[in-house]
């Protein structure tokens, strides 16, 4: 009967638990990736879109940085444009929306991926690739237990055609003989482990390129990498006195 139907909001919590359940999970325990086509949408995606370029047309990215590089070196390695973005800012409402999704997805997910205990996140890395040929190399995210264990990034491009801009993510699992080939395409979301287990590069793009990077905590690595950061502050500060 009708009034048993779940309301809109409910059917989507119902959805996305049965996605998780039947579909990430599972994915990323065989495969340790996943992708989720047509995650929030054609029309809240292009409204996201939206958001994004007008962050790009105003100036608002900066050359995206490694962490212990040096400006110029960077540049060679990634050719990205960047800003960092919690979406609560003025004109960026339709990417906190995003973000609330992605946040969705990843507390039903909890508990069943590995046994990471998910706490928290970092901002959104919204990242351009010009199209002038700049890609990414080959490299790790999370090389060295900084907290981060899920990679969760979502796509903006219509109309992507690999063969003429490029741009294809490559990663090459560990220990496997096969690379995936992920093409940056509208709406798409995708997820991987961010540690060893999967070393990526962005393949040069010859159009513009755009999407949004959430990193996700595991609790334990966190707290232990930022046990880590203090004790070196500690010390060092140790040094000067003594
Ligand atoms: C990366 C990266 C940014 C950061 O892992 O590729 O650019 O501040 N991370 O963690
Ligand atoms: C990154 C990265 C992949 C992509 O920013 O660390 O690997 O497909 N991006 O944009
Ligand atoms: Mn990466």
């Amino acid at each position: 009967p009708r009034s048993n139907r779940p309301v809109s909001s409910e059917r989507r919590r119902l959805n996305t638990h049965k996605l998780v359940l039947q579909y990430v999970a599972p994915c990323m325990k065989s495969y340790g990736l996943c992708i989720v086509d047509n995650f929030i949408g054609n029309r809240i995606g292009e409204r996201v879109l939206h958001e994004v370029r007008r962050i790009h047309d105003g100036g608002r990215m900066q050359d995206g940085q490694l962490a212990c590089q040096t400006r110029g070196k960077s540049k060679a390695i990634r050719g990205d444009k960047i800003a960092w973005v919690d979406g609560t800012e003025a004109g960026c409402h339709n990417i906190g929306f995003l973000l609330s999704r992605m946040d969705k997805l990843i507390t039903f997910a909890d508990g069943q991926l590995g046994s990471y205990k998910i706490r928290g996140r970092h901002k959104a890395m919204v990242a351009c690739y010009p199209g002038n040929g700049a890609g990414y190399v080959k490299h790790v995210d999370n090389p060295n237990a900084d907290g981060r264990c899920v990679t969760c990034i979502y796509y903006l491009n219509k109309n992507w055609n690999a063969k003429e801009h490029g741009g294809i993510l490559r990663i090459f699992p560990e220990g496997k003989s096969y690379v995936a080939d992920i093409e940056p395409l509208f709406d798409r979301l995708l997820l991987f482990w961010s540690d060893r287990r999967n070393p990526h590069e962005v393949q040069p793009s010859f159009a513009t390129r755009y999407a949004i990077t959430v990193w996700y905590f595991d609790s334990e690595e966190r707290a232990e990498a930022k046990r880590r950061f203090k004790d070196l502050t500690a010390s060092s500060q140790g040094s000067t006195v003594s």
